[in-house]
């Protein structure tokens, strides 16, 4: 009997209360247990780059009151290693940490699309490339698993902005869609079987993807084959009962009185079958003893050897985006200036809910001292505010006279990349690129460090010598960065995104932020280095670049079949300076007469290797058929396309340096063609794409929705903002906001996110947002006194609100 079948067999020995209580969280993190069958109930913490454990009681995001645990750098960095076998090691030293927390799921990793460069989110994600998010979030998933606890792949799918991200419906074709917003999931979900998967907030394509029975059935359980238990994101279920009926196994969080008993009377009043809810309970109990089975597997935690595997991440991840003269590696008999606060206080994570409480934390100042060099040092800014302060600026122009080398530290502060909002711009505070001009004015030798978990212009680019981004580096990234810069490791980070060089060339902004309902996304499959390369519009650093302290020759390119009618592409890589170091090999495929609209080219392989100086190696790449493949809309397959393909290896997309061309039969089939419909697609090497509501409809195969949630009558859906002309709305607004400000008792990140994204919340939030104290029963009362059902609401409020 295998575990399912199991599952299934102590469900039938349930009664109907154990089973619905089973299909929701009993609080904000715990399933349901049952002791009678030695079902124990386990345990669900964030996060994607180190164990999140909150006490129960608190209630606060930036939380002190979390388990200590191992701080890793973020996604944004992870995918930067482009190294599988160091972010599976990472995901071993998670999944231990776990065991000795008693931590059954972890909710890792998210890798959702880089869409928008501005979304807040998005130093938690990995990549805007999907084939490069699938390998990651693979690697991440398989090292978690090793340990016996179960990852969550999250959040499924197109969840890619934090505005609106609680109702929005994103409008997606389908070719973008499988091309690039399931393709990462699918790719990791095959390759690494997580045990669960977190369904997304928002709608896809008119439906919330907790209910969306299209991603849960359609594609997950019957095209992927998925086994695993599905659960709803933390207060995204719309309703429950829709959400069974349609393949969810599990909502979290939930509260013990509450919630089971809507689906007890659903299941009573016919409107959940038994058998689905049966099924449901099986995943979830299924889950719960592949815990118990995993919980076999003997493990150590030694947190000393995460925090160097930390080090050893940060240390990968960075990416030198410059490096004129040779000025780095530094060396540490020189006389060395340091300016910027974030050399002392770095941001090294990012807010929400994967932020941990590090077990510790460095920095680089103390790196500098630790390693005997001589110093001295201004803060150049403070981090309290973005305003230039002329009396630090002076004191750092005096460090940085008579300096053989300024390292000057800057990037995004703390509150900049939260969950729960989007950043305005991709600006730098003022006050950290006005010292990049004063100080380049004193001193030419300047290095920048930049910080931050995602794409930030540099309109400064030229001034300095060297710049070395280092990401959201975790609980080592001071160590890390000063190992680098005194040359004692050498960098060898890509970009996982594309830095363009300001924010409207990103063809997404033009539909950002779409309103409360709906978000089109015009631009299809053109995202990120997609876009840029079919359209050649110049950036400032491309997707997969990044520089080294040595040099690497590529030579000796060969393609052919192997006995598997695969075809393997090998190259020979030669380290030609003098320095070890790791190059990033990238194979991009580039359709060169496609009667689709295609982008450039996509990557599909790469391979980080390691070379001594004037040592070579021989890179093998095998290429099946997927690698050639585009989704027909028309079959609803992927299929290849009879024609010419370039098999282009580089060291940046943008850094080609062999290709060679190989004809490829197709399938037999027609490819969709909207050449005459849409030709805005066909064009971008003539000119931006900017498609008309009607273009888009043609490619999206159906008119576009307009607005879902009328704002009369209210429903749990309405937000906040929705009764501002309701009667006494105004009011009701101003007192739930009076209230949230006094709840917030000084934690700034919920402050900011009670100011940037509250009155966007759904009613039906007020639940979780109070940790149950409001049930859902009183906010419907609520619903029902807006919809002017007087007595009915304000029975139900008094009879189910407890005091807050
Ligand atoms: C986030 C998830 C997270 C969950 C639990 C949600 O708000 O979207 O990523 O795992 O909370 O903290």
């Amino acid at each position: 009997m295998n575990l399912y079948e199991e599952a299934s067999s102590i469900v039938k020995r349930l009664s109907l209360e154990e089973k619905c209580k089973f299909c929701c969280g009993i609080d904000f993190w715990e399933t349901f247990g049952i002791e009678k069958f030695n079902i124990p109930s386990i345990m669900l913490c964030d996060g994607p780059h180190g164990l999140r454990k909150e006490d129960p009681e608190n209630f606060m995001l930036i939380s002190t009151k979390v388990v200590k645990s191992t701080c890793f750098p973020t996604a944004t960095a992870l995918a930067s290693t482009f190294d599988e076998k160091l972010i599976n090691r990472m995901g071993k030293a998670l999944g231990e940490e776990c065991r000795k927390e008693d931590v059954a799921v972890l909710l890792s990793p998210g890798i959702n699309i880089k869409r928008l460069p501005i979304c807040g989110r998005n130093f938690e994600y990995f990549s805007e490339d999907p084939y490069l998010s699938g390998k990651m979030g693979a690697a991440l998933i398989k090292g978690i698993q090793s340990k016996g606890v179960a990852a969550c792949i999250k959040h499924f799918a197109a969840n890619n902005q934090e505005k609106y991200r609680m109702t929005v419906n994103s409008i997606i074709d389908e070719r973008a869609l499988r091309e690039i917003y399931l393709k990462g999931f699918e790719i990791a979900i095959k390759e690494s079987n997580p045990w669960s998967v977190m369904m997304a907030y928002n709608k896809l394509n008119g439906h919330y993807c907790s209910e969306n029975k299209y991603l849960i059935q359609s594609v997950l359980r019957n095209e992927w084959n998925y086994k695993g238990c599905i659960t709803s994101d933390w207060g995204g279920v719309n309703n429950i009962i829709s959400s069974i009926n349609n393949g969810l196994n599990i909502e979290m969080p939930g509260y013990k009185d509450d919630y089971y008993k809507v689906l007890q009377n659903a299941v009573k009043n016919n409107d959940i079958n038994e058998e689905i809810l049966n099924k449901s309970v099986s995943r979830v109990i299924e889950l719960i003893l592949k815990y118990k089975e995993g919980k076999k597997i003997p493990y150590k935690c030694n947190f000393q050897e995460h925090i160097n595997l930390a080090e050893e991440i940060a240390e990968s991840s960075a990416v030198l985006l410059k490096n004129d003269d040779n000025i780095l590696p530094g060396n540490k008999l020189q006389n060395i200036g340091i300016i910027g606060r974030l050399a002392k206080e770095p941001v090294y994570q990012g807010l929400g809910s994967s932020n941990v409480n590090p077990n510790t934390i460095d920095n680089a100042y103390d790196a500098f001292i630790n390693n005997n060099c001589n110093i001295h040092y201004a803060d150049g800014y403070s981090l309290k505010n973005d305003e230039i302060d002329e009396l630090l600026v002076k004191e750092s122009i005096e460090i940085a006279k008579n300096k053989d080398i300024v390292y000057l530290f800057v990037g995004l502060p703390k509150y900049y990349e939260a969950e729960g909002y989007d950043r305005k711009n991709l600006k730098l505070p003022n006050s950290h690129n006005n010292l990049v001009y004063e100080i380049s004015k004193i001193n030419k030798n300047l290095v920048v460090i930049l910080q931050g978990g995602s794409v930030m212009e540099m309109p400064w680019s030229h001034i300095p010598k060297a710049i070395l981004l280092t990401h959201l580096s975790g609980c080592r990234g001071g160590n890390a960065t000063v190992n680098l810069l005194l040359g004692k490791k050498n960098p060898s980070g890509k970009l996982s995104e594309t830095y363009a060089n300001k924010l409207e060339d990103y063809p997404s902004m033009r539909f950002y932020p779409g309103d409360k309902d709906n978000l089109e996304y015009r631009e299809s499959i053109f995202v990120g280095y997609r876009y840029f390369d079919s359209t050649k519009i110049k950036v400032k650093y491309p997707f997969g670049f990044g520089l080294s302290y040595t040099t690497f020759q590529y030579s000796n390119m060969k393609v052919r079949y192997n006995n598997k009618n695969n075809i393997e592409v090998s190259i020979t890589i030669t380290n030609s300076g003098n320095m070890e170091g790791k190059e990033v090999i990238q194979l991009y495929i580039s359709c060169l007469n496609s009667k689709l609209f295609r982008a450039k080219q996509e990557l599909k392989g790469f391979k980080k290797i390691n070379l001594m100086p004037k040592e070579s190696k021989e890179v093998t790449f095998i290429l099946d058929e997927d690698c050639f493949t585009y989704y027909n809309i028309q079959t609803n397959k992927f299929e290849v396309e009879e024609g010419q393909y370039a098999i282009n290896i580089g060291s940046s997309c943008r850094d080609i340096k062999y290709s060679t061309v190989i004809n490829k039969k197709g399938s037999n089939v027609k490819t969709p063609d909207y050449k005459g419909k849409s030709p805005v697609y066909y064009e971008l090497y003539k000119k931006e794409l900017n498609p008309s509501k009607l273009e888009f409809e043609n490619i999206y195969g159906k008119e576009l929705p307009i607005a879902t949630n009328p704002p009369y009558p209210f429903t749990m859906n309405s937000t906040i903002n929705d009764i501002k002309n309701a009667y006494g709305g105004n009011l009701i607004i101003s007192a739930i906001n009076k209230k949230a400000y006094k709840v917030i008792n000084g934690d700034k990140l919920m402050e900011i996110t009670v100011r940037e994204s509250l009155n966007d919340q759904p009613f039906r939030l007020m639940v979780m947002a109070t940790r149950g104290a409001i049930s859902r029963k009183s906010v419907l009362g609520f619903v029902d006194l807006l919809n002017k059902h007087y007595v009915k609401g304000l029975l139900q409020i008094l009879r189910n609100t407890k005091r807050l």
